[in-house]
């Protein structure tokens, strides 16, 4: 087997994730997940941020191995559903280190992450908080809002959070209703590289903390919520930028230091993974055609969810020599004209790229397999293999 080339620059790759790919050469697509990777970039969000409590976001990738491992290196878990929480658990992590982060969930779920130890929770609505108070008594919670901030790279819209304003009130109600109040929590959007989206947050926290205040309620902390980025085509910022951005406007928005919690998901795990595609197919749509299309036998159904609209544009990597190269519209196997995975975005591959070959998928740790649950038109799940 020919050695694998970079056709761009990969800092963030482990070899020894590629000498597993190239040694073990196991059937494709597949993600694979170099354990020490997520360790490393766990133990960096923690020396950027030491005044801060990581709650790893699980849904970022949920894999057994990368909950045990953080369990196992002190982290605590953001978890979306009952599902996340017995994951958790089955992997050793404390009940007491877990924080059910969904705003829309079920009155029976919170019953039953209350009855598994589960003691933070975070609302953003009237009627969660009326059933966080039946079902989950004298719970710490944190009270989500919208941030008015620069959209990130891939955005959730106003789904999630609610007005500033609502935000105090709910709080106050929060302790009316016997809950510990934690205090306000926010989320930039995921893969954000402007800090800047950190900063009216935290002015906007300060503010409903100094509500609080006025109204008797103590606040203990500010959950910051995740959407640190990683390294795709464009270069992110490093973690420190953020950091002292965040903790610029801290000192300057709040009269006493809060505690603060992170929940980062895409920048503990993003660059621990790569997925191994095959070529099905390389075609012209007419015999003058400049670009020609590649198709792979993974797509948007089958992992790679965060291409829509473009979102996220990963490197890539071929064991051909970068040039001769040209231009390409890369697509997924399925029959779903929906799954085209890049025509938008400029990429170019190597001209002796065939049906057969390989095409490595970088940084592809975060939001990848997790969104490949359903085997649309017959092609299975991503599976995921560790090194580490
Ligand atoms: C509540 C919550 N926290 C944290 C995260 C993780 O975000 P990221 O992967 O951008 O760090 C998410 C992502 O959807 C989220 O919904």
């Amino acid at each position: 087997m020919h050695a694998v080339l970079d056709s761009v620059a990969s800092p963030g790759q482990s070899t020894r994730l590629r000498a597993f790919l190239d040694e073990r050469a196991p059937a494709t697509p597949c993600l694979v997940v170099d354990l020490d990777v997520v360790r490393t970039n766990y133990h960096a969000m923690r020396a950027a941020l030491p005044e801060a409590t990581i709650f790893y976001a699980v849904k970022a990738n949920p894999a057994p191995e990368v909950v045990a491992a953080l369990a196992a290196e002190g982290s605590s878990f953001d978890v979306a559903s009952t599902g996340e929480i017995d994951l958790c658990l089955a992997q050793g992590a404390d009940p007491e280190s877990l924080s059910y982060g969904n705003p829309i969930k079920k009155a029976a779920d919170i019953a039953y992450a209350y009855r598994r130890g589960v003691r933070r929770y975070t609302f953003d609505s009237d009627g969660d908080l009326a059933n966080l108070a039946e079902h989950a008594p004298g719970s710490r919670v944190w009270c989500r809002f919208l941030v008015d901030a620069p959209q990130s790279g891939t955005p959730f819209g106003k789904k999630f959070g609610c007005a500033p304003e609502m935000a105090l009130r709910l709080l106050a109600r929060a302790a009316d209703l016997g809950l510990v109040v934690d205090g306000a929590c926010f989320h930039v959007g995921s893969q954000h590289t402007d800090a800047a989206a950190w900063t009216s947050g935290i002015a906007e926290a300060g503010r409903i903390a100094r509500g609080l205040a006025e109204a008797g309620v103590a606040t203990r902390s500010l959950n910051l919520g995740g959407g640190f980025p990683a390294s795709y085509r464009d270069a992110a910022p490093p973690l420190a930028v953020h950091a002292e951005a965040i903790r610029t406007a801290v000192a300057e928005h709040f009269d006493t230091a809060p505690e603060l919690v992170v929940e980062p998901g895409r920048a503990i795990v993003a660059t621990a993974g790569v997925i191994r595609a095959e070529v099905v197919l390389v075609s012209r749509k007419s015999d003058h055609d400049e670009h020609r299309w590649v198709y792979l036998d993974i797509g948007r159904y089958s992992g790679l969810a965060e291409t829509e609209n473009e979102y996220i544009a990963y490197r890539l990597r071929t064991a051909h020599p970068p040039t001769p190269d040209g231009p390409v519209i890369i697509a997924g196997p399925t029959c779903d004209g929906d799954d085209v995975i890049y025509q938008n975005t400029p990429y170019r591959l190597p001209t002796a790229l065939r049906a057969g070959d390989h095409v490595d998928i970088l940084d592809a740790g975060a939001y990848t397999a997790s969104y490949s649950s359903v085997s649309f038109n017959g092609f299975p799940p991503l599976p995921t293999l560790f090194v580490g």
